[in-house]
């Protein structure tokens, strides 16, 4: 089975890993699925965030990074995937997750989305709130892999 984890990853965080890493032991292949929304203002590129991804993961045979446009149901068609894989942090998740995944099965009700619960020392992780310590100088390294602490080094 395919696995398809999409999101902004503006940066990826150890939390964002933690899911790959289980989702990745579950399926056949998991597809990291860099959502470039043209209206959105990223800090990193769609290019810097695929570049970032691929390097945390090029040992991994079985994860794969790609970016896409547009809808995910139609992405996900597209690379053939079976399920849409989300992490829930917190119940102030759930609303949104709630909302997305049942749009996205009125859209395309063979796709299943499976949401796993994010380990307990990321739920309080989000990617503004590293990137607003990271433009202050604060200390992030326990909260972002090194290839991401030395890009947000370079932004600010
Ligand atoms: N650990 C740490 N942080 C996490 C996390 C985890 N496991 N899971 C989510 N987050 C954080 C992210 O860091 C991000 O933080 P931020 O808001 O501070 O930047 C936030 O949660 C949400 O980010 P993300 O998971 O990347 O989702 P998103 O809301 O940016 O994107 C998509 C959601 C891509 C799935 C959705 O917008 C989409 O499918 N878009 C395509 C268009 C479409 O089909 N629309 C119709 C959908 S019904």
């Amino acid at each position: 089975m395919i696995a398809v984890y999409p999101g902004s990853f503006d940066p990826i965080t150890n939390g964002h890993i933690d899911i790959i890493n289980r989702a990745a032991k579950k399926f056949d292949k998991v597809v990291v699925a860099i959502l470039n929304n043209k209206d959105k203002n990223y800090l990193f590129s769609s290019q810097e965030r695929l570049d970032i991804i691929n390097e945390i993961f090029k040992s991994y045979d079985n994860i794969e990074v790609d970016s896409f446009d547009g809808l995910l149901v139609d992405y996900a068609k597209y690379i053939g995937a079976d399920v849409v894989i989300r992490g829930l942090r917190a119940m102030t998740d759930f609303e949104y997750e709630m909302q997305m995944s049942m749009f996205n099965k009125k859209l395309m009700p063979e796709l299943e989305t499976m949401f796993l619960v994010t380990g307990d020392e990321f739920s309080f992780l989000s990617s503004s709130l590293v990137k607003e310590v990271a433009s202050y100088g604060g200390d992030i390294k326990s909260f972002v892999p090194k290839v991401v602490v030395n890009r947000l080094k370079d932004k600010f």
